[in-house]
């Protein structure tokens, strides 16, 4: 059931495997005997320097993965040198993220309904209370007006609340470190609502989880956000120029292209080939990153020469969760590191900052002289 809830995507998983596939479609240039090893890799995000161009995306219930959760990989996140974007439908708040860890982090927020009060009131309580933790940048996902459709995850018995039958129970019998952690520790709800609506409310919103999306959301929204909120501010789940260019207009620092990891529209384009005319239309006044598929040093070399700033990363690091905890985490991004540090110095190039579009070249392609 939690391999299936991270895993899997929406409908066919046409768009999930999109994603990766984007990637073999562009190879890289390469320069022999140019002296460069590969060793600047930091890049700044929303006014903060990583050590590496690559940021932990915001997953909901990592708690459901190991029982230190958010704490956890936002743990590894900065022990990685990197940091971590911390879900609102995280399995521990803001407020215990920002208690257990010595950076500020940045905050995802999703706009939900609010089922007892105003309109924006739930909102503008999980913003102010962001605030009040010390997080640096808001980004606010606006791909989940409805909640997509994951069949794959319903029928291995993932849903509100999971549905559990005889065999689960047996299976879950045979992961007996996962249960005493998962009774010890709990961590199955979404703890932002708890915090913001009290434990009755928030196991009812819980229960009714799919109609506090809400569809009606617009732009004037987004502008009353950004209004709420005076640090860096991000949207994410754009695949659309017009979009980004309306974001950026409206005051958005950048803008994460990305189809929430194949797991909303399917049939969704793929975040990579969304993200050229993207990074053309708002690259010169905005932060573009992006996300999904990302799973090599060398797509995340890719990614930036089509004009992302940086990446995020989903389901590498909450495998790594499920493996060995926060050490887990942390040797994900390590890994990652290491392979783009690699791919740099076997392309010749020695800064991040140097890559741009002449370095890649269409699969497939056999070149002519002057390319
Ligand atoms: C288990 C899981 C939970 C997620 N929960 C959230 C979430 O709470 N908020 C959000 O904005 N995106 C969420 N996402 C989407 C990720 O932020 C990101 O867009 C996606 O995972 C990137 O694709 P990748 O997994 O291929 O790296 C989730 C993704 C996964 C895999």
């Amino acid at each position: 059931m939690v391999w299936a809830y991270v895993d899997y995507g929406a409908d066919d998983l046409q768009t999930l495997r999109a994603n990766r596939e984007a990637f073999s479609r562009y190879m890289l240039r390469t320069r022999v005997l140019t002296g460069n090893e590969g060793s600047e890799l930091s890049v700044t995000v929303g006014g903060e320097t990583i050590s590496l161009p690559v940021l932990l995306a915001p997953t909901g219930l990592v708690g459901i993965s190991h029982w230190t959760g958010e704490v956890g990989a936002a743990q590894a996140a900065e022990r990685a040198g990197t940091l971590s974007i911390v879900s609102t439908a995280g399995s521990y708040s803001y407020e215990e993220v920002a208690h257990g860890t010595e950076k500020d982090h940045f905050f995802q927020l999703y706009p939900w309904r609010d089922l007892s009060a105003g309109r924006h009131d739930l909102t503008l309580s999980l913003i102010q209370r962001a605030q009040r933790a010390g997080y640096r940048a808001m980004f606010v996902t606006v791909d989940v007006p409805v909640h997509g459709n994951r069949e794959s995850e319903r029928k291995r018995g993932m849903g509100n609340p999971p549905v559990i039958t005889p065999a689960r129970v047996l299976n879950a019998a045979t992961r007996p470190k996962w249960w005493i952690a998962y009774l010890r520790h709990g961590r199955i709800s979404a703890r932002n609502l708890v915090e913001s609506v009290g434990a009755r409310a928030a196991v009812q919103s819980l229960r009714v989880q799919f109609s506090m999306m809400r569809p009606e959301l617009n732009w004037d929204d987004f502008k009353w956000m950004r209004d709420q909120w005076n640090g860096p501010l991000y949207i994410k789940g754009v695949l659309d120029a017009d979009d980004a260019e309306i974001a950026v207009n409206l005051g958005a620092t950048g803008v994460v292209v990305s189809n929430h990891g194949g797991r909303q529209l399917d049939g969704a384009v793929a975040a990579l080939d969304a993200l050229p005319a993207i990074a053309e239309r708002v690259g010169q006044r905005a932060e573009v990153l992006l996300d999904g598929g990302v799973r090599r040093g060398s797509d995340v070399v890719k990614a930036l020469c089509l004009g992302a700033t940086a990446v995020c990363i989903g389901r590498p690091y909450v495998y790594g969760m499920a493996a060995r905890g926060p050490a887990g985490a942390e040797h994900v991004v390590n890994i990652f590191r290491q392979e783009i540090s690699r791919t740099l110095t076997l392309m010749g190039v020695r800064s991040v900052k140097e890559l741009d579009r002449s370095w890649l070249l269409p699969a497939n392609t056999p070149l002519t002289d002057g390319r």
